[in-house]
């Protein structure tokens, strides 16, 4: 079967330049454009011939990216910060209408889809819960679109109640992320760290392999993984 063209947006970037990298050695996907700032994405999307978009830019951009490739008739993959449920529901709406499908996902480590599935199941064991996230120093948001979303899962199970989320930057992190649950005399912590890109490369395959195929918008990795 011949490899599924993709065109990589923000493919200079950390996390661009892995995507790149790892695409460039799987015989499913090929790179037949790397987009930055400086391309007319709109026409550039149109003509490269790529059938998936994924996007990996700056916190804001994830969602009017993924709708532009979507209106050029791409299907897409959204691991930009920041994208809300909202705006994927809206995604999923626009893609349906266009029988194309996608993904966004805040996080790509399977590690962090396990921690979330863990998170939930605890969400309402203990009275209280607090998430600590670390990212390195040149991390541009904070809190992390991963501790938003894993915020935003415990919540809903809480009744709504708001997740607290302490986020720190220092030299010497990459990526963080501990679920505090706290009671009377006692806590109980899920922590997961991600020591380098490469903790990504499976779930970016997996979230590829799942946008080339389903229909709709779906929103976290758990979409594109074996069921429960
Ligand atoms: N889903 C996940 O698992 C995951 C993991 C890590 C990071 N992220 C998120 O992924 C995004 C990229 O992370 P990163 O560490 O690679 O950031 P980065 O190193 O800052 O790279 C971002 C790249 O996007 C480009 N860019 C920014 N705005 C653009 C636009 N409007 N059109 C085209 N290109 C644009 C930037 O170009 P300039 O250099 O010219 O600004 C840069 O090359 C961030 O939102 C980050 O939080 C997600």
């Amino acid at each position: 079967m011949n490899p599924a063209r993709v065109a990589v947006i923000g493919a200079r970037g950390r996390l661009g330049r892995f995507a790149c990298e790892l695409l460039a050695d799987s015989a499913e996907f090929e790179v037949v454009a790397q987009l930055g700032r400086e391309h007319d994405l709109c026409s550039v999307l149109r003509e490269c011939g790529a059938a998936l978009a994924l996007d990996l830019t700056v916190a804001g951009q994830g969602a009017v990216h993924g709708r532009l490739a979507l209106a050029s008739g791409l299907r897409v993959v959204v691991g930009t910060s920041g994208v809300s449920r909202a705006e994927a529901a809206e995604l999923d709406t626009l893609a349906r209408a266009r029988a194309l499908g996608g993904i966004v996902v805040p996080n790509f480590s399977l590690g962090m889809a396990w921690l979330n599935r863990a998170a939930e199941t605890l969400a309402s064991a203990f009275p209280s819960v607090t998430i600590v996230e670390r990212h390195h120093e040149r991390k541009r948001d904070a809190p992390s679109g991963s501790a938003r979303d894993t915020a935003e899962r415990l919540s809903q199970r809480r009744g709504g109640i708001p997740v607290p989320i302490h986020s720190v930057r220092s030299p010497g992190l990459y990526a963080h992320q501990e679920v505090l649950f706290g009671g009377p005399g006692e806590t109980l912590t899920l922590s997961h760290d991600m020591l380098g890109p490469e903790a990504f490369g499976p779930g970016l395959l997996a979230a590829l392999r799942f946008a080339a195929r389903v229909e709709g918008v779906a929103f976290g990795l758990e979409a594109a993984l074996p069921a429960k």
